[in-house]
């Protein structure tokens, strides 16, 4: 903010929490560029209302907020903040892997309730993750860094990609195999899709059924992506060991079978959430917007 201030005449839109639909329509009315989260949706009627706008630089990664196409037919510039958050992104599926299989959070809440009465042989027992089987979807570039850190765990990966993907990103040691094979032969499986009408409920009720009884899901990428009614059903009824989740279908609410079901660690959407991460994700909206209001190509373009 404090470089844009030094250029522009900055609204901030409101100065605490996301802007409702009107507030949304009013602080874009004047805006040539604008910077918005994840929780704004920029649909045709917010683009509508904002005839000046040349550029919408997007505080993420993903972009599912945004209608790119009419933002396109418009002449305005879409950009996200790809690479700085691919690894604070993995470090964070890995986090929640590992707290998902060996049941920290239920961990911590024994401990501080004061009803922890010491060391039992059978206290809390949970999965063991070194040595077993990680399965990725997606294997874009946080898919590719969260497979990297399976080494550590000697933790062989496969994994499903709709596309066929450049050799030179991959490691030999990471199998590429089909749709069923992934969901039906990991141990944790890890989803690492943008949010499309395509991949929406990517993972629904005959996808949780291919799964192992002993498997966990781990979602940090959109909560849509995962049929949640499904994914409660799967677990309440043992067909699944558990999930891990940062993101939700209807963030910031939770469905309740989520809320009451211990093998199931929730986070509220951490992805990115280091100082450092937000930092850079913040000067790539700056860069991104100079470009365009200076009339160069904007470096993270994706409409
Ligand atoms: C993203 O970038 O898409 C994350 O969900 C938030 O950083």
């Amino acid at each position: 903010m404090t470089v844009i201030r030094e250029r522009f005449c900055l609204t901030v839109v409101p100065q605490v929490g996301a802007p409702n639909r009107t507030a949304l329509r009013d602080g874009l009315r004047e805006a040539q560029a604008a910077i918005c989260t994840l929780t704004e949706g920029i649909d045709g009627a917010v683009l509508k209302a904002a005839p000046h706008l040349r550029v919408i630089a997007n505080y993420a990664v993903g972009y599912n907020n945004i209608a790119v196409d009419e933002a396109k037919a418009k002449g305005v510039v879409v950009t996200n903040t790809p690479d700085v958050l691919t690894e604070a992104t993995a470090d964070l599926t890995w986090a929640l892997l590992l707290a998902t299989a060996r049941r920290v959070p239920e961990g911590d809440r024994l401990v501080r309730s004061g009803a922890w009465t010491g060391w039992e042989p059978t206290q809390l027992l949970g999965a063991d993750v070194c040595g077993k089987t990680l399965g990725i979807i997606g294997m874009g570039r946080i898919g590719r860094a969260v497979a990297r850190r399976a080494k550590g765990f000697d933790m062989p990966v496969r994994y499903y990609n709709r596309t066929t993907l450049d050799p030179s990103t991959l490691n030999d040691q990471w199998r590429p195999t089909s749709w069923q094979e992934v969901l039906a032969g990991s141990d944790f499986i890890s989803l690492h899709v943008p949010l499309t009408a395509e991949t929406h409920h990517l993972i629904g009720n005959a996808e949780l059924r291919l799964m192992r009884p002993t498997a966990y899901l781990i979602n940090t990428t959109r909560g849509p992506v995962v049929d949640e009614a499904a994914l409660v059903a799967a677990i309440q009824e043992g067909r699944l060991a558990g999930a891990g989740l940062d993101v939700y279908e209807q963030e910031p609410a939770l469905h309740p079978g989520l809320r009451t079901l211990p093998q199931v660690v929730t986070l509220p959407h951490l992805g990115s959430a280091t100082l450092n991460t937000r930092i850079q994700m913040g000067m790539i909206c700056v860069q991104n917007i100079l470009a365009v209001l200076e009339g160069r190509p904007a470096p993270n373009r994706v409409a």
